[in-house]
């Protein structure tokens, strides 16, 4: 089939590598000139394993191009994805103007009647103002709307979004007509051929919940364990072991139990913050995702409050911080909790060394002289009063107890991602504060 991909940041480059790769032929647009040329050079703009290669091989057979003319995108095609961003505004609540934009361009250019997917995070509803849009926009040429339009939320996690996208573990398609559903099957055979996965067929608006109330309920899970660690913080109980204990439980489940510095990205504080303001709009309080959020901006603020409790002053101390990106295996920093961690420190007038793998050169303006951008972990915490993990690249994991000790000005850690044994460390005569269990020193 002939799919259109309009936007080509994070989820409408996925989305466009792996539709060609299941076999159609896929148009990028975007209207940022210099990320179509780099992606015409055969380059990502950003970091994702997996995706560069299947860039490559696309561009290669030729099953896939880009390009920031917007006809030229949009003649002769069966499907189209709206990937635009929907950025936060003041007030907590997503600005749909690319939204907008991107369908007024599909009313202008498209040559046929063609189905238009949401695939951006969006508020209920969204199709139905979707909708109007084209409504109008044929309106005012005296044609009628021919084109339909579709949910069909992404689940694609950052640094395992190639993966997540050609094998997920559902495929939800929100649809208000017969011929609709029809397309989008047509359009996921190939991969619902090669991979068995449930598929929710449900109207526009089921859909478009469904993927708020996800990522919400993810989020609460984290904030949940993040709460039970400050319980076990004050009793000595293990967070980790009562995660793995839960986790037993199939009603419960594992995943997303991790304890540790809060959620950050460009999908969980946004989406949750946009869901309390739809249920607020519909005239429903959402008090539990009010509380999620506050126990993420407390998750976010524990590494300092044990900084103070182990150094006191922490103003004339230099503090080395290991990972600013929001999780490992990018070098997305959007919402990263480290940056809340690193802003705290800059604001009491502590020196701060940082490393990261690889998001250093989205942190290289932001602080100036306050933060000292080291090449190793180990130029980070050689001379440091204290070193706080922010993000839990696994590299960390092979630091020794024996070299933080030997490294370290002062035997302070802060594993706020639980990135090493406390005990271990303890026994190497450090004083350690671990998320979620007992604080050894
Ligand atoms: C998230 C969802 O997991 C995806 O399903 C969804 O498609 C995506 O948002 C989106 O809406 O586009 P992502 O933001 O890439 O994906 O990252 P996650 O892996 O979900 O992690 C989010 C944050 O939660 C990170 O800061 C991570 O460190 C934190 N986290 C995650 C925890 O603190 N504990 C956990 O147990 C899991």
């Amino acid at each position: 089939m002939n799919v259109a991909v309009i936007g080509v940041g994070h989820v409408g480059l996925v989305t466009a590598a792996t539709m060609a790769k299941i076999g159609h032929n896929v148009i990028g647009f975007d209207i940022d000139e210099s990320k179509v040329e780099s992606l015409r050079n055969g380059i990502v703009p950003f970091h994702e394993p997996g995706l560069q290669e299947l860039l490559t091989a696309g561009m290669d057979s030729g099953s896939i191009r880009v390009t920031t003319d917007a006809a030229d995108a949009l003649s002769d095609v069966d499907v189209v994805f709206i990937c635009v961003g929907t950025p936060r505004r003041e007030d907590g609540s997503p600005n749909l103007t690319y939204v907008q934009s991107a369908a007024a361009m599909v009313s202008t250019h498209a040559t046929r009647p063609t189905v238009v997917v949401e695939k951006s995070t969006v508020p209920v509803q969204t199709g139905e103002r979707i909708r109007q849009a084209l409504t109008l926009q044929a309106q005012s040429r005296g044609q009628s709307l021919t084109h339909d339009v579709v949910s069909n939320p992404e689940f694609l996690k950052e640094g395992t979004a190639v993966e997540d996208t050609l094998y997920p573990d559902r495929i939800v398609v929100g649809a208000d007509s017969a011929a609709a559903h029809e397309v989008m099957r047509r359009l996921y055979e190939p991969q619902l051929a090669a991979h068995d996965c449930p598929y929710v067929a449900t109207d526009v608006k089921t859909a478009e919940l469904i993927k708020h109330a996800s990522n919400a309920f993810l989020a609460t899970k984290i904030s949940f364990i993040n709460a039970v660690a400050r319980i076990c913080e004050a009793t000595g109980a293990d967070v980790e072991t009562v995660a793995d204990a839960m986790g037993h439980d199939g009603r419960i489940g594992r995943s997303f139990l991790n304890a540790g510095l809060g959620y950050g990205g460009s999908c969980f504080p946004k989406d949750v913050e946009a869901f309390i303001h739809i249920a607020s709009d519909l005239g429903y309080d959402f008090g539990l995702l009010r509380e999620t959020e506050r126990i993420n901006r407390e998750a976010k603020r524990w590494p300092i409050g044990q900084l103070r409790r182990m150094l006191w002053n922490i103003g004339d101390k230099t503090i080395a911080i290991l990972g600013v990106a929001f999780k490992p295996h990018t070098d997305d920093i959007r919402d990263a909790p480290a940056l809340d961690v690193i802003d705290a420190l800059v604001a009491e007038g502590t020196t701060v060394r940082l490393h990261d793998p690889v998001a250093l050169p989205h942190v290289a303006d932001r602080w100036g002289r306050a933060v000292v951008l080291c090449d190793s972990a180990e130029e980070a915490i050689r001379g440091a009063h204290a070193v706080v993990t922010c993000t839990e690249w696994p590299e960390y994991e092979k630091l020794t107890p024996a070299q933080l000790a030997e490294w370290l000005e002062f035997p302070v850690v802060v594993d706020a991602r639980k990135v090493w044994d406390p005990e271990a460390l303890a026994a190497e005569g450090l004083n350690v504060a671990s998320v979620g269990r007992q604080l050894l020193g």
